[in-house]
């Protein structure tokens, strides 16, 4: 393990405070923006090319070499050794999907999907995890909390019990998934349903950590973001090592949009890569607030410098008109991202777009996914929704190579699925027959 030469900075470039990484922060104490985490490269061993980092992989009984976060731990060098909790996360592969590329008209090698189902608890928020908890860890915090749309507080509660910490969650009352909410409850999270969204949820988490002193784990915390770094990593890792034309991922509260443009501004600049890919974000048409500020108000991140007038103005808007959104893909149903601003930096670095889809194309995009053999929740099913558009103003070219992150597990959300096929939602539902309990006309309609 090489020396750990890591530091917590605000983004803010007119504040730019630093603090050690034994702080428990999730906001600048100095100004309130957000917080980076920045390493002393030239003190961190970093391996001399991207492919040492997979030689770790077949030595299954190192713990930090089979986890698919730790196998890349001198670019995310904040803990020690002892002190990183794995279950085993991110044994998520990049999968060729070549049916569903013809069926988009592309060229069938260049489409790949990033599935991150396969995480102990069924989506990518498990990378974030390990990595928040191993932070809690080195700073002795014994009781974590998040608000979630669902996978948040999936995530949390089992790593929570992984690391003796207590566990709280909250949620937006009937803004859950089942398949999510099972899972808060059975790993034994304390659960408390808001009566009110997602939003409601984020800004009394903010306050009772605050008040509580209690270890937050959504995407405001800096370390969670680290460990989500490691799902571009294995992308490329996936395409031994080349560099993809395009990532297409969904945006809710933009953590993943964040760290992923972070991880390639890293790895570039330690000499890694030659080149970043482009980052095309969607968001659902009910709750688009990135597209909204980005398309049509102009925001950027103006090499720092953003524009607050402007997310004020457009917040106060949303205020006015008592705004909530409101989409099938309840895990991205958020209007204020708390990430706007990494994620504006992470569109900057990858020169990435921004759109939105409707829920029927992302119901219709989750079937075409599924119908291949590779199920995934709504917001996943996004990227593909988000892909067709892109495809078809020219925005992506056929020949291009798209690495598209499927960020949570088709049974998360039975509901969705079930619904769209039995109710023929779309053009894709694959509704059940009706049979009576006689063999010969069960043949009969097998035979039809
Ligand atoms: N996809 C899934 C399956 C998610 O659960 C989330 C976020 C996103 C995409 C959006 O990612 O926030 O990084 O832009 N779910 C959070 C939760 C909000 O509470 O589980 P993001």
């Amino acid at each position: 393990m090489s020396k750990i030469a890591a530091y917590q900075k605000c983004i803010n470039p007119a504040c730019g405070a630093t603090f050690d990484c034994m702080q428990t922060l999730f906001e600048c104490p100095q100004c309130g923006d957000l917080l980076d985490i920045c390493y002393e490269w030239d003190k961190t061993e970093v391996p001399a090319k991207l492919s040492d980092f997979a030689k770790r992989w077949p030595n299954r009984l190192n713990r930090l070499d089979f986890s698919g976060v730790w196998r890349f731990r001198e670019l995310l060098n904040f803990c020690p050794d002892e002190k990183k909790i794995s279950v085993g996360e991110g044994q998520t592969i990049l999968q060729q999907a070549c049916g569903l590329a013809a069926e988009l008209g592309m060229n069938p090698h260049n489409l790949f999907l990033q599935y991150e189902g396969m995480n102990p608890s069924g989506s990518f928020k498990d990378n974030g995890m390990t990595a928040a908890f191993s932070h809690a860890a080195m700073v002795k915090a014994v009781s974590s909390a998040c608000a979630s749309t669902g996978n948040t507080s999936a995530a949390m509660a089992l790593y929570a019990k992984a690391c003796g910490l207590k566990a709280t969650v909250f949620i937006g009352a009937g803004k859950i998934a089942y398949g999510k909410l099972s899972q808060a409850m059975d790993y034994g999270a304390y659960t408390i349903q808001i009566q009110g969204d997602f939003d409601d949820c984020m800004r009394q988490v903010q306050d009772v950590c605050r008040k509580m002193n209690i270890y937050l784990v959504n995407s405001l915390n800096p370390f969670r973001l680290e460990g989500q770094k490691t799902i571009m990593y294995r992308i490329l890792e996936g395409l031994n090592w080349q560099i993809p034309d395009w990532i297409i991922a969904p945006g809710g509260n933009l953590g993943n949009s964040s760290s992923f443009g972070k991880a390639f501004w890293e790895l570039k600049a330690l000499g890694l890569i030659d080149r970043v890919p482009r980052l095309a974000i969607i968001n659902a048409a009910g709750a688009n607030t990135l597209t909204e500020l980005v398309n049509d108000h102009k925001l950027r991140w103006n090499n720092s410098h953003i524009d607050n007038a402007k997310i004020n103005a457009y917040y106060g808007k949303l205020d006015a008109a008592g705004y909530k959104p409101h989409t099938i893909a309840s895990a991205i149903e958020i209007s204020r991202p708390v990430n706007l601003k990494k994620c504006l930096r992470a569109l900057d670095v990858c020169n990435g777009i921004v759109r939105s889809v409707t829920d029927a194309e992302i119901l219709d995009a989750k079937a075409q996914i599924g119908k291949f053999g590779l199920g995934c929740e709504p917001a996943s099913a996004a990227t593909i929704a988000g892909l067709k558009y892109l495809l078809a103003d020219g925005t992506i070219g056929k020949d291009e190579r798209i690495a598209c992150v499927l960020t949570g597990h088709v049974l998360k959300d039975p509901d969705a699925t079930v619904n769209y096929h039995s109710k023929k939602q779309g053009p894709f539902a694959n509704a059940p027959v009706q049979a009576p309990n006689d063999l010969d006309k069960i043949i009969a309609l097998m035979k039809a």
